[in-house]
């Protein structure tokens, strides 16, 4: 935790009726309040443009309560005691006047206060002036924003400029939802508490890695945010990367946020630049065109509500990293994400080498070595596929590959599994980042993207084309097997 930063009471939410709070952010509220998780102090403000009441944002909140959690986990009374936390300002904010409105409201809250813009990250210069100019920037308080910083590195580096003029690092929090997710945390533990893992985890024990992160709907209603932003840039730049990190950095030297930083920027650090040789063999960026999910016909991404037909903009991408340092000479990570792909599927498949002297019947090169699988989605657990002898007196020289599983839901009896806002929340109240990124993180994340995108784009590179419900278009195999690998499918 950052030493100088105290636990904070109250939370300003910037954006409150927007589509980030009503599905995520609220949702969230509510299983930390059922959960006995917040402190009696905690007042949320609500700010937004609607001309709406305090007794208004209260019935949002319900109605977000209802739309967003299953029936099941509805508790009233937690209910009605996170619905008494909000209140709410309308504000312009291009105005000055909403920001005395907004002191105003705030002036018998204890301070500091968090700041989460929730917002276009076009008025994040604005927001920022506006708290500055009526002294709401107190040295304790915190402004939080969320993935994408920026466009690329040179809009990244203006967002964060505006945000640094006004706040210092350790008051900044950028979010990556998935840093939140139980399993993305519990890397650091599977990796760094089990001795087990730790001696094979290098060149000499891994033969690949794969990071898939596939999800089954299209773009839904953000045809105008996501056509300028493409798959690599909405989903590798921050979550795979992230992803990524966790798996190949060296151990910290402690769980506090500057350890665990420093360590995932070596990793973006020694990431390989793909360029103009490299890119055709390593990169494919691909379309979604028509067909079925789950028996429902889906349109192709051309033809969703207020597409551009003549859109180039990659709904897919599969690509091979390679990570330059000691411990990872030579081994392949493939990271594979698209949208409207057969089911949502959310891993990391870790693939060990296979012994040297192979004592058993089977064909050695058609039983690899042990995978060890971590699941974020559909299920979150991890799965460890080991070879054992199959029943029966004539068996004996003859071996089947079995998983030894945990899923978290069961052996943690939890009644469901959280988000990862849940965790993000609790953080920025308790001033601890170490789930949040750090500038340079950001930055070198973006530097790799953009010199990726430009490899590409010199290298007049084909967009391809897969129908929606596959798995990727057939080029994505052929990546995956120029190496003798193969995507783990279930
Ligand atoms: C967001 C992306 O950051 O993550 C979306 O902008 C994507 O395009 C979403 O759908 C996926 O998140 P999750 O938690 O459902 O895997």
């Amino acid at each position: 935790m950052s030493e100088s930063l105290k636990k904070i009471d109250s939370f300003v939410l910037f954006g409150a009726l927007g589509d980030l709070s009503i599905r995520k952010l609220i949702p969230a509220w509510y299983y930390l309040e059922r959960d006995n998780m917040l402190s009696d102090s905690l007042q949320i403000l609500g700010v937004g443009r609607k001309d709406i009441s305090d007794t208004d944002i209260k019935d949002e909140v319900k109605k977000a309560l209802n739309e967003f959690v299953s029936p099941e986990y509805l508790n009233p009374l937690a209910v009605s005691r996170l619905v008494e936390r909000f209140s709410y300002c309308r504000c312009d904010l291009s105005k000055n006047e909403s920001y005395k409105d907004l002191s105003q409201k705030l002036s018998d809250w204890a301070k500091p206060a968090a700041y989460y813009l929730a917002i276009s990250p076009g008025l994040f210069e604005m927001v920022c002036d506006g708290l500055k100019d009526s002294n709401l920037i107190t040295p304790d308080c915190r402004i939080v924003v969320e993935k994408p910083i920026g466009y690329d590195l040179e809009t990244s580096n203006e967002i964060n400029e505006k945000l640094t003029r006004h706040f210092d690092e350790s008051q900044i929090y950028r979010i990556d939802h998935y840093l939140g997710k139980e399993t993305v945390q519990n890397l650091i533990t599977l990796r760094f508490a089990n001795s087990l893992f730790s001696s094979q985890w290098n060149s000499k024990g891994i033969e690949y890695v794969e990071i898939t992160a596939a999800e089954s709907v299209g773009i839904e209603d953000r045809w105008g945010y996501f056509d300028g932003m493409g798959q690599l840039r909405d989903m590798v730049q921050s979550h795979l990367l992230q992803l990524l990190c966790l798996i190949a950095m060296e151990p910290p030297n402690r769980l506090d946020d500057q350890s665990i930083r420093s360590e995932k920027v070596k990793v973006l650090e020694a990431l390989k630049s793909l360029d103009q040789d490299s890119i055709s063999s390593n990169f494919v960026a691909a379309q979604y065109t028509d067909g079925e999910i789950d028996g429902v016909k889906a349109p192709g991404y051309i033809y969703e509500d207020g597409s551009n037909q003549d859109s180039n903009t990659e709904t897919f991408v599969a690509l091979k990293a390679e990570i330059q340092n000691w411990r990872w000479l030579g081994v392949p990570f493939y990271l594979r994400t698209g949208k409207r792909m057969a089911s949502k599927t959310t891993q990391i498949v870790v693939h060990f080498k296979s012994d040297g002297h192979y004592i058993f019947n089977e064909n050695k090169e058609s039983l690899k070595g042990n995978t060890l699988i971590i699941s974020l989605h559909p299920t979150e657990g991890i799965s460890l596929q080991v070879f054992t002898k199959p029943h029966g007196v004539d068996k004996h020289s003859t071996v089947r590959l079995d998983p030894m599983s945990l899923d978290f839901i069961k052996t943690q009896k939890l009644l469901n599994i959280p988000s990862g806002y849940q965790s993000l929340l609790m953080d920025i109240l308790n001033g601890n980042q170490s789930l949040f990124l750090c500038r340079e993180e950001v930055e070198l994340a973006w530097k790799w993207c953009d010199e990726t995108l430009d490899a590409a784009s010199k290298s007049n590179q084909e967009l391809y084309y897969y129908s929606s419900g596959s798995n990727g278009p057939d080029k994505s195999e052929e990546l995956i097997s120029r190496n003798g690998h193969i995507w783990y499918e279930e």
